[in-house]
């Protein structure tokens, strides 16, 4: 069965991650989590690009050899990072691996082989930043010095006898393929961008460089480094056995998994995932990805966050103070995906409170002690509210198709008008006054059962988005006994009313969401 195979950028190790690396890894997790739930056969990969200036410069500066400064981030910073934030990764790839390195090798040597290769001469302004041959169009000028419009420094002219990639000869093959596969870039925006660069004319691409080692050696000439690009981009089909005879385990793995289903990307890099990319695959015979997705930027102050401009938040400095999960939703949820959005900690204090605490957490908590003063902590008899039942399905359905859409907002904001509409069942059926006439018995048990049957709903359409409180939330229905794992919970039988028996032990969980501290 062909896996859905879902990739996150590699991220460079000159730095720490920040909240920016989060938000797309983040992404990519929710994505996938939602589609075991599915039921499918899952591939997600991530991991670190460690060739090229950026990181030698960085490592240099540190007075340590560029692989030791790799190990060290990625050990110390990046895998820690990930594992803090619950992102559920099947594969780490790191571009100085051997098991990559020899495959980039191979796949050069059939692209040279293929006549898509030749030596040239590169002259040319190049920023270390990005990593990028720019075009003099692309730069600002700033009293007389070329500036990148990204990372606000000056680009360095680069002049050089490289190897070059045919690239020009993909252009009418690329907009051919994106103008009839739509989807295969997104959002629209994306797309539009990406035909406009396509028909503005493509030149041929340096894929190698001469004045520094830190790369991998292009196997036919050793006196020079594949272009970190180049390299980079091939982690998503190196790390899934690109090159690898197709007997082999790699070979099998590669035809499990190739074309990758989703590339997510930053729209900082969409030209290299929409342009380059599928111009490599398609000169070594492959297939193109099914869908690269690029969304907006975090900003600071108007500005793309980032370390370089010393404008970086450390996912833990959130974390730290709204919790783990808290920080998985906001952006998500806060940010339509393929737009550009301000981190605020007001915004995110207030949904905190509003739609975490008060109509998630609270519904929980209401629901125990409600199920404990009334029923003794055992969930009565199974009971059916047409209404709720029906608003649950709709929701299920609507949600499962934003967020195969990668419409994180829509898919999350359809489950949370679900819980709003059960928090108003619950305050609307005023359960504890009727509980006051012992004659209401059944009346109150069956709202119980209701609201529960709703909470065991939410926990696992919000699985994917908040792993560890849903599991709390899980564990307090006492559905990890009767109904098994929440991560084994299909999206399409959540709908399925009465699946909670009656006679489950309900326990007061520890507060999902608790009272923030007032910050300092
Ligand atoms: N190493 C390249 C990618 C190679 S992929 C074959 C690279 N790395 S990076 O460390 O700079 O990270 C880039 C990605 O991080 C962006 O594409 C984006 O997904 C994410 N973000 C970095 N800063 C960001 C924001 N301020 N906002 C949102 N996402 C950001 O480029």
């Amino acid at each position: 069965m062909k896996s859905f195979y879902l990739t996150t950028p590699i991220y460079y190790v000159n730095d720490a991650p920040h909240i920016g690396h989060a938000y797309t890894t983040v992404a990519g997790d929710v994505l996938t989590r939602w589609h075991r739930q599915r039921g499918e056969s899952v591939w997600f990969l991530t991991g670190t690009d460690e060739h090229g200036q950026k990181v030698m410069r960085t490592a240099q500066e540190n007075g340590v050899p560029p692989q030791e400064w790799a190990d060290k981030l990625v050990e110390n910073a990046w895998k820690p990072n990930w594992q803090a934030l619950n992102i559920a990764n099947d594969d780490f790839i790191r571009t100085t691996e051997p098991r990559h390195m020899e495959r980039v090798q191979k796949f050069l040597t059939s692209l040279k082989d293929a006549g898509f290769i030749y030596e040239g001469n590169y002259e040319g302004p190049y920023c270390v930043g990005c990593e990028e041959f720019k075009l003099p169009g692309d730069l600002i000028d700033s009293d007389g010095a070329k500036l990148c419009p990204i990372h606000s420094k000056p680009v360095e002219d680069v002049k050089e006898t490289n190897w070059f990639f045919k690239l020009s000869a993909f252009a009418q093959p690329l907009i051919d393929h994106y103008k009839s596969n739509p989807e295969a870039c997104q959002p629209e925006s994306a797309r539009n961008e990406v035909l406009a660069f396509l028909e503005g004319g493509v030149t041929d691409l340096s894929i190698s460089r001469s004045t520094f080692d830190w790369g991998i050696p292009v196997p036919w000439d050793t006196n020079q480094v594949v272009y970190v690009w180049f390299d980079a981009l091939l982690n998503y089909a190196t790390a899934v056995g690109l090159t690898d005879d197709p007997e082999s385990e790699g070979g099998k793995k590669f035809a499990q998994t190739w074309p990758a289903d989703v590339h997510l990307v930053g729209k900082d890099i969409l030209r290299f995932h929409a342009v380059i990319w599928p111009a490599m695959l398609m000169a070594a015979g492959l297939a193109v990805p099914k869908k690269v997705f690029a969304h907006g930027w975090l900003l600071v102050g108007g500005e793309k966050m980032s370390k370089s401009k010393l404008t970086g938040i450390a996912p833990s400095d959130i974390t730290d103070h709204f919790g783990v999960d808290a920080f998985r939703y906001y952006f998500l949820r806060a940010i339509p995906f393929g737009t550009d959005g301000s981190f605020s900690w007001e915004d995110m204090s207030a949904r905190y409170t509003s739609e975490l605490a008060n109509d998630f957490g609270n519904l929980a908590s209401r629901l125990a002690a409600m199920v404990e003063k009334y029923c003794g902590g055992v969930l009565p008899a199974v009971a059916h509210d047409e209404s709720l039942s029906s608003a649950l399905k709709e929701c299920v359905d609507k949600a499962d198709t934003a967020i195969a859409a990668l419409d994180f907002q829509g898919g999350i904001n359809t489950i949370m008008d679900y819980c709003k509409r059960v928090n108003g069942y619950v305050t609307s059926t005023e359960p504890w006054i009727l509980a006051k006439d012992p004659a209401n018995q059944r009346a109150v048990e069956d709202i119980l059962y209701n609201t529960a049957e709703s909470l065991r709903a939410l926990s696992v359409l919000l699985h994917p988005v908040m792993p560890a409180t849903t599991e709390i939330l899980w564990e307090s229905l006492g559905a990890n006994d009767s109904l098994g794992a929440i991560g084994a919970q299909k999206i399409s039988e959540i709908a399925r009313w009465g699946q909670l028996p009656a006679g489950a032990a309900i326990t007061k969980t520890p507060v999902l969401f608790p009272r923030l501290e007032v910050k300092e």
